[in-house]
């Protein structure tokens, strides 16, 4: 693919997991790349190999004003954004009396107001094109929750339903917004990036505690490989598609059957007094 023709990626969090992943499969298929990392040095491997395609830069996605200025000097790199990627996040683990005000807080700036930040930035950016396509991380947490992710899963479904919005209002106008909802993949969300609750009440020990178990457990045997995941998306982008959702691994796929039945069932458990409530 010449360097005209080649998409232009804009990816944030990109010093390991998913972005990472991300952005060694869009270099390697020709597609030039602005890659976001909090810590300057982090892509030195991949920037030394692709001097002419890819561009890092810093950026903290809960920092406003920083996010208006990586996005506009993005967009002036190479001339236009064909695909951004909202993937920076991580989880915050604990029940929700248990996290302070200031991890509820940070996890909210982060998972929620961080792509916001982004999406908001490089809208009229894509307006003006009438072209772009928006793909936000999601989280298996978002079809059914856990006890212990009430704060990450509700930030993630928050982000859910705004990218909904986002994606009527600008599907007439040549932009495509998706959400990725990957299940349990193995990457360092569950180990280095994963925040433990600042509290700690031994009333959550079954429920909260039992998920913290099952995280710990998995930690290093996640079934979803990272690698087939940014393939997915990548193969998603050059056939030219965008599904509201692309779910991950087959973990997330029975989710979404098993949420799909138990609304189903729930449904006509209370259809008659649902309907009765109209005039
Ligand atoms: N892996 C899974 O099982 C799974 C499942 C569902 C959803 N997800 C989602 O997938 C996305 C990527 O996570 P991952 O699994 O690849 O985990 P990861 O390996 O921990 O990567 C997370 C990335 O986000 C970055 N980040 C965190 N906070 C940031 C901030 N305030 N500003 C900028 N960058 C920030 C991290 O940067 P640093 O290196 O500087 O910390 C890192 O690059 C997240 O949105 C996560 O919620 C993951």
């Amino acid at each position: 693919m010449s360097s005209e023709s080649s998409r232009i990626w804009f990816i944030t969090g990109c010093s390991s997991g998913f972005g990472r992943e991300l952005a060694e499969q869009v270099l390697l298929t020709g597609d030039r790349l602005i890659a976001t990392v909090r810590k300057a040095d982090a892509l030195d491997d991949l920037r030394s190999v692709y001097a002419e395609t890819l561009r890092v830069v810093t950026l903290d996605v809960t920092d406003a004003a920083q996010v208006q200025e990586v996005v506009a000097a993005a967009a002036g790199e190479w001339g236009r954004l064909d695909v951004v990627v909202n993937n920076a996040g991580y989880g915050l683990l604990g029940a929700v009396e248990e996290c302070s005000d200031a991890q509820i807080q940070r996890c909210l700036d982060t998972n929620l107001m961080g792509p916001l930040h982004v999406m908001r930035a490089v809208l009229p950016i894509l307006r003006a094109q009438k072209s772009g396509h928006l793909i936000n991380m999601s989280a298996a947490a978002t079809l059914s929750n856990y006890a212990g992710f009430g704060i990450y899963g509700g930030a993630k479904a928050a982000l859910e339903s705004i990218s909904e919005a986002v994606r009527a209002e600008v599907a007439p106008l040549g932009i495509k917004v998706t959400l990725v909802v990957p299940g349990p993949f193995r990457t360092d969300f569950i180990s280095r990036s994963l925040v433990k609750a600042d509290g700690k009440i031994t009333d959550y020990e079954k429920t909260c505690g039992q998920f913290a178990g099952f995280l710990e457990r998995i930690n290093g045997k996640q079934p979803g490989d990272p690698t087939k995941a940014a393939a997915a998306i990548v193969k998603m982008i050059h056939d030219g598609k965008a599904p509201l959702r692309l779910p991950l691994g087959k973990y997330v796929t029975e989710k979404i059957r098993k949420r799909n039945a138990n609304s189903e069932r729930e449904l006509t458990e209370w259809e008659a007094i649902a309907v009765a409530t109209d005039y």
